[in-house]
């Protein structure tokens, strides 16, 4: 399943439709990143601008112009122009006729001349679209080309009077994901439970955190995927900090492994952790931690409902994760104020999702003025409650210090409930143990 040029485009007249009329758009894709000298990092087109484009390569900008009615508008790409000693070297470029032909540009233009080219658009525009504030070098072109286009009203010309966050009308579009969207994220999740069963199939005592990468990683590639974020595997306490990312220490037998990881499918993300005992057998007090995480996980993922609150399933897990750390005696005191206090960020001390679509955290706002914004159909949201006992925290008895578990599964909101597209990877004790008794 692939996105097609129609999809895209369909795209781009709903982006038109809002600009409303005689205005432009400019949307640069990201710059190629440099690793060390001679090396880069593999190029991964801007999410906002692949969205609009469905066009993959580096040193890209489209231009999108309504027309006086606001009715039409003319789509324009900026890009590499075909070049045989180049496409020898790097590989293939669409090229101008590729932009117009297989991109479904009106108009394209080699990339270089887009400095030049773009004053002409830009002269006679009531208001320019476009995403301030995402690369500094970008918006330095910009704020020229406007002067120089202000330069121009000698000639009876007018530059646009009006700039608008571009981001805020794309990000919102994004945000609500559509059926082809939610099953291309569908795909991702499918590939992404695949490698953590396999994670689970395949570890051992002794056995390094980055080994246990190895496999995750080879799932992902052997599907045609890249990880979305970098992987989390964190054995024993290493399971406790919340970024860890170095992946390079012994799994020990006892403890339990903490991997976050996904991948992402045609620029849509998935993000799945699960915690798991190393040995295949979770101790006593893990499988009673685990247990209340679970339970936490379970009861917010049913909060994605449309017209709940953002917030509503962070309040539910909370208030559980509280009650299990009472149960416990991890925590003394009265529930309602340990969470009015927010004392239970000693345990728990991040937020119990975000949206998730091309990105891994990705746009939208949270907030509609003071308000949490409500879940709405197709919005897509990660449930990922934790609770971490730090290694040397001594208010807390020894047997549960430095256990870290998070289990986070990415949910739809739809029209008949919360639909969880992660659920090919067990998490349910007796799932995890029979699975890696296999
Ligand atoms: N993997 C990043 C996150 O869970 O937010
Ligand atoms: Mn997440
Ligand atoms: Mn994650």
């Amino acid at each position: 399943m692939k996105l097609t040029q129609a999809d895209f485009q369909e795209r781009r007249d709903r982006l038109a439709e809002q600009m409303g009329p005689n205005s432009i758009a400019i949307i640069a894709t990201s710059p190629e990143v440099m690793r060390n000298r001679d090396a880069d990092y593999k190029f991964r087109a801007d999410s906002s601008f692949f969205y609009l484009t469905g066009f993959a390569e580096p040193e890209a900008v489209a231009v999108i112009e309504t027309d006086e009615t606001g009715e039409d508008y003319i789509y324009s790409l900026f890009c590499r122009e075909r070049n045989r000693e180049m496409e020898i070297w790097n590989g293939y470029r669409a090229g101008i006729d590729g932009a117009i032909d297989d991109y479904d540009a009106d108009e394209a233009y080699a990339i270089d001349l887009l400095d030049e080219e773009i004053i002409e658009k830009l002269l006679n525009k009531d208001k320019l679209f476009y995403r301030i504030g995402q690369r500094a070098e970008f918006d330095a072109r910009v704020a020229k080309w406007i002067a120089k286009a202000t330069g121009e009203t000698r000639r009876g010309t007018s530059a646009p009077a009006q700039i608008v966050q571009l981001d805020r009308m794309i990000d919102e579009m994004r945000l609500h994901k559509s059926a082809k969207e939610i099953e291309l994220m569908q795909i991702a999740s499918d590939i992404s439970a695949e490698a953590h069963t396999r994670a689970m199939q395949t570890v051992q005592p002794n056995m390094m955190e980055y080994a246990l990468e190895a496999e995750l990683n080879y799932i992902f590639g052997k599907n045609g995927c890249v990880p979305s974020y970098n992987s989390i595997v964190g054995g024993g306490e290493n399971g406790c900090i919340l970024h860890y990312v170095e992946n390079n220490q012994p799994l020990k037998d006892g403890d339990l492994v903490l991997i976050d990881a996904a991948c992402e499918y045609e620029l849509y993300a998935s993000d799945i952790t699960r915690t798991f005992p190393v040995n295949g057998k979770f101790s006593p007090e893990q499988k009673a931690l685990y247990q209340v995480v679970l339970d936490a996980q379970i009861a917010a993922i049913d909060a994605v409902r449309i017209g709940n609150s953002y917030k509503e399933p962070h309040h539910v897990a909370v208030k559980i994760l509280v009650q299990g750390l009472l149960d416990l005696g991890i925590m003394q005191g009265d529930l309602e104020e340990i969470i009015e206090t927010e004392k239970y960020r000693q345990f728990y001390m991040h937020g119990t999702g975000h949206w998730l679509g091309m990105d891994v955290h990705d746009v939208g706002t949270y907030k509609h003025g003071e308000d949490w914004r409500v879940y709405e159909e197709g919005m897509v949201v990660t449930v990922e409650p934790g609770l971490y006992i730090a290694p040397d925290d001594e208010t807390v008895d020894v047997k549960w210090r430095g256990i870290g578990i998070r289990i986070e599964d990415d949910v739809v909101a739809t029209a008949n409930g919360p639909l969880v597209l992660t659920k090919n990877v067990v998490k349910s004790i007796e799932d995890i143990e029979a699975l890696m008794a296999k």
